[in-house]
C-alpha cells in the first residue's frame, strides 16, 4: 500500500509516472523518484528513527540532504522549462505576484505534501482491508453497495468520479469508522495566540478559557472513543453508526478529527478520501478478502486474534500495527 500511495502522490505532485518517457528532464525526475522513495521507505521501515542509533541517524541525514539537492534541481528545471503538466508543482509555479512562491518554499511544500500524504493514506487502507477481513458481515454490507452502484455504471477510467463518490455512503462509513479508531494521527499539538487568551466551546454550550501562549495537546484518540459522544459501544468497530436513514450523518462527521480542524487542518483530506475509496472499490468489486487461520485454529479464533493484533497498534510517526506479520489474509476472486 505504501508503494501504491507513493506512486499516486508522485503523479499528483510531480507529474511523474512510468509512462513519463525519456526527455532532458529524465535524469532529474528519476533521481527525485529514487531519493524520495528511499527516504520514505527508510521512515516507514524504521518509524522509530528518533530513537535509532548513530548509524541510522547518519543515513537519515545523508538521505535528507540528497532529497534537498534533487528537489532543488527539479524545481529549478521546471521553473526554467514550463510544462503543461497538471500537477501540484505546476500550480505552485504558476502563482503570481504577491502569491509567488520562492523555489525554496515550493521544494518544502512538495516534500511536505508527499511526506504527510503517503503513509497516512497507505495505513488507512491497510486498517480498512484488515478490518473488512476480520468482520466479513461488514464486508458483505459494503460490497452490496458497490455492486448496486456498478450494476448501473461500468467500472472504468472514464466514469465521472463525483457520481460514484457521492453514492459510496457505506464505504465512507467504513473509512470514517476506521479513522475514528485507527486514525494515523492520534494527537494534535497546538498553541494559543501569544497575545490573548482563547476560549473553547463545549458541546453543552459552556466555555473553557485557555490562557495566551499555552500549548494544547488534543488527543484525538480519546475524543474518538469517549462514550458520551459515541455511546457504550464506543470501542467497537461498527460502520453503520455513521449512517442515519441510509445517509452519512453530517453531525457525526463533524465530530471526527482524523484530518484535524481549523487553519492547519489537512489540505489532503479530499485527495486521501478519493484515493482510499477508489482503491477499495477497485479491489472489492472484483475480489473479497478473508483471514486465513493457521492449521488447527478456527476462523472465528483467527479473526479475533487478528483484531487483537490491530488493537495492539502503536503511535510512532503515524499509527503502526506492531506485529502485522501475525495477520494472514487471502484475496479471492468474486464469482
Ligand atoms: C487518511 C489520510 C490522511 C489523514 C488521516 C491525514 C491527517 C492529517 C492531520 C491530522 C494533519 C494535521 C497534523 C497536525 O497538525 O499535527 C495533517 C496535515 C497535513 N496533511 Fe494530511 N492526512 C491524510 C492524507 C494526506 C494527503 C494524501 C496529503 C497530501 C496530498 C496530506 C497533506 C497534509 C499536509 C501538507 C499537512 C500539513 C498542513 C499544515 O501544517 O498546515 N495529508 N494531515
Amino acid at each position: 500500500m505504501i508503494r501504491l500511495s507513493f506512486t499516486v502522490l508522485l503523479k499528483a505532485c510531480l507529474g511523474l509516472d512510468d509512462n513519463s518517457g525519456a526527455d532532458a528532464a529524465s535524469p532529474i525526475n528519476n533521481a527525485a523518484k529514487t531519493h524520495l522513495e528511499a527516504f520514505f521507505n527508510m521512515i516507514s521501515r524504521n518509524p522509530d528513527i528518533r530513537r535509532g542509533g548513530r548509524k541510522s541517524l547518519v543515513s537519515f541525514h545523508a538521505s535528507h540532504q540528497g532529497i534537498q539537492s534533487v528537489m532543488e534541481s527539479l524545481v529549478k528545471y521546471r521553473r526554467d522549462h514550463p510544462s503543461s503538466k497538471k500537477d501540484l508543482l505546476s500550480s505552485m509555479l504558476s502563482s503570481q505576484d504577491a502569491h509567488m512562491l520562492s523555489n525554496e518554499e515550493i521544494e518544502s511544500n512538495l516534500f511536505l505534501f508527499m511526506f504527510a500524504g503517503h503513509e497516512t493514506t497507505a495505513n488507512t487502507l491497510v486498517y480498512m482491508i484488515y478490518l473488512l477481513a476480520v468482520f466479513p458481515e461488514w464486508q458483505t454490507w459494503v460490497v452490496q453497495e458497490i455492486d448496486q452502484i456498478f450494476s448501473d455504471v461500468p467500472l472504468d477510467n472514464k466514469m465521472p468520479y463525483k457520481d460514484i463518490f457521492n453514492r459510496l455512503t457505506r464505504l465512507k462509513a467504513v473509512m470514517h469508522e476506521t479513522l475514528r479508531l485507527y486514525g494515523p494521527v492520534g494527537n494534535l499539538l497546538r498553541r494559543t495566540s501569544p497575545d490573548h487568551d482563547q476560549t473553547i466551546s463545549r458541546i453543552d454550550g459552556s466555555e473553557i478559557l485557555i490562557p495566551a501562549n499555552t500549548l494544547v495537546n488534543i488527543i484525538t484518540t480519546a475524543l474518538h472513543t469517549h462514550p458520551d459522544y459515541w455511546g457504550p459501544e464506543a470501542l467497537s468497530w461498527k460502520p453503520d453508526r455513521w449512517l442515519s436513514s441510509d445517509e452519512l450523518d453530517s453531525e457525526k462527521v463533524d465530530h471526527l478529527f482524523a484530518w484535524a480542524e481549523g487553519p492547519r487542518a489537512c489540505p489532503g483530506r479530499k485527495f486521501s478520501q478519493l484515493g482510499t475509496l477508489a482503491v477499495l472499490v477497485t479491489l472489492l468489486h472484483q475480489s473479497s478478502v478473508h483471514i486465513v487461520p493457521k492449521p488447527g485454529v478456527s476462523l472465528e479464533e483467527a479473526q479475533s486474534e487478528a483484531l487483537e493484533v490491530l488493537q495492539n497498534s502503536r503511535s510512532l510517526l503515524t499509527l503502526h500495527i506492531e506485529q502485522p506479520q501475525k495477520i494472514h489474509v487471502r484475496w479471492c476472486p468474486r464469482i
